[in-house]
């Protein structure tokens, strides 16, 4: 005979089927674009402008994202920058590279799409471009390493989001403050955005330290060998989040430099902090306008 199964039970099986059903769906996530990678090291090796613009011109939504870029406030220009290599040349490489990554990232956050997908887009470009800063401050010289980890530091959230959505009529974003999230995602849908992230970042084959900055970037400290990096983008991702508070009572819940033991760790004061937000306002606006843009 049949053993009925108890209501506890009943619950048990439909999260366990739910979290399956959640990884399937991050792991059906397509890869990563392999241009960006092609043009990366195309710019890496120093390789001809007409080389790079050639792989370029051949993805419309990068050449459109860099010609928009040429064409931004940030770079001043009186006449405008009407073709991709007068583009290349204008940009340099470290900016090219990221307007690159950040092109083909938008293909899983779509701008565009609902306000919370919108949200966590200008979160990530936000948290990217901090990570510029941070690299600097602490100073670390695997810059698009860092860069990459930080833009895609909630990867897991774009799967997740989806999903909370449908079962909890919410999203991840409005479960709790930041520094719960992990927990909440936990206990309401039996995983979380860290994890669910290291998963896709794996499945693309990224580098290690990318994989595990971003499955660790709440407890950098689990990261064991990847701890340094893992505490880069917790920074920077800390940073995204203090400075999007715009009440000032509520930011020093969200972040207190003098008492966060990472923040402590690296001598990133309050002071510092306070730097950090005029150079992203004076220096980092216009270009995270264009890197957000659709
Ligand atoms: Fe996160
Ligand atoms: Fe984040």
């Amino acid at each position: 005979m049949v053993r009925q199964l108890s209501g506890n039970e009943i619950d048990a099986l439909h999260y366990e089927l739910l979290v399956k059903d959640i990884t399937a769906a991050a792991e059906r996530l397509p890869p990563f674009p392999d241009v960006a990678w092609k043009i990366v090291s195309l710019v890496k090796s120093m390789a001809p402008v007409k080389e790079i613009e050639a792989l370029i011109a051949y993805d419309p939504a990068i050449s459109a994202k860099i010609l928009r870029m040429a064409n931004s406030v940030y770079y001043g220009r009186q006449y405008g920058v009407r073709t991709v290599r007068e583009a290349i040349l204008l940009l340099g490489d470290k900016r090219l590279i990221q307007v690159v990554i950040a092109a083909c990232a938008t293909l899983y956050y779509g701008p565009g799409n609902s306000e919370d997908d919108r949200d966590l887009w200008e979160h990530s470009i936000n948290t990217a471009l901090l990570s510029e800063i941070v690299a600097r401050l602490t100073k670390q010289t695997s810059i698009l390493t860092l860069y990459t980890a930080s833009l895609l530091h909630d990867i897991g959230k774009t799967v997740l989001n989806l999903y909370a959505r449908i079962y909890l009529h919410t999203s991840i974003h409005k479960m709790s403050g930041d520094k719960d999230t992990i927990r909440a995602e936990r206990q309401a849908i039996g995983i979380d955005h860290e994890k669910l992230g290291g998963l896709i970042a794996r499945k693309w084959k990224f580098p290690s330290e990318i994989v595990s900055a971003i499955e660790h970037h709440h407890n950098p400290e689990k990261a064991g060998h990847h701890e340094n990096i893992s505490s880069l983008v917790y920074l920077a991702d800390n940073l995204a989040n203090y400075f999007s508070e715009k009440n000032a009572e509520q930011r020093l819940k969200v972040l207190d430099a003098e008492s966060d033991s990472i923040f402590k760790k690296y001598a990133i004061t309050r002071k510092i902090v306070e730097d950090c937000r005029q150079e992203l306002k004076n220096n980092l606006a216009d270009i995270a306008r264009v890197l957000g843009s659709a």
